[in-house]
């Protein structure tokens, strides 16, 4: 087990070999900072800090929030980014629809997906669920094909967890 105490905060990508690890590692530390906070704005801009900081191959990581029937820009890392995107729509809205995650290796053959950043060419997206109830998605984008897989997907719907826990 590594020894998070002593580790430099959100320089996690250089162990990015053991994902497993990088991701009980990255929970911990995002857990901890997010403690003792209760304004889930505060919480989710140092959440996509962290996120964004911590994962390798990374060029947007940030949050939509369900305002009304539409998801609405949120605190997040990287290029500025569209604000509103309606439900069923692209890669978030269909994750938010289905509360489902949504893995997509190549955002190019996935329909509809709507290019923030032309620079990404992979794509995450986590619904943030309380209790069954949708509060937003969390969405990571990469600038590598294929940059995501099924340790990043249940490394992530980890940290979403916990960033329902700090925000809900
Ligand atoms: N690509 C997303 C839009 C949000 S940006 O990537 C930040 C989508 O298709 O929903």
């Amino acid at each position: 087990m590594h020894d998070v105490t002593h580790a430099a905060p959100w320089t996690i990508s250089q162990r990015a070999a053991d994902k497993p690890a990088l991701y009980r590692d990255l929970a911990e530390e995002l857990d901890a900072l997010l403690q003792g906070e209760s304004d889930p704005t505060a919480n989710a801009a140092n959440a996509a800090a962290a996120i964004y900081h911590s994962l390798p191959d990374l060029n947007w990581a940030g949050f939509y929030f369900l305002r009304d029937d539409l998801l609405v820009l949120g605190p997040f890392q990287g290029r500025p980014a569209c604000v509103r995107i309606p439900i069923g729509r692209g890669v978030c809205g269909t994750a938010a629809a289905t509360g489902r995650s949504i893995l997509v290796p190549d955002v190019d053959a996935f329909p509809g997906h709507i290019a923030c950043d032309s620079a990404s060419r992979s794509e995450l997206v986590i619904p943030l669920l309380a209790g069954g109830r949708l509060l937003g998605v969390l969405d990571l984008d990469s600038p590598v094909l294929a940059r995501f897989d099924a340790a990043d997907q249940t490394g992530c719907e980890a940290l979403a967890a916990i960033v329902v826990r700090h925000i809900g």
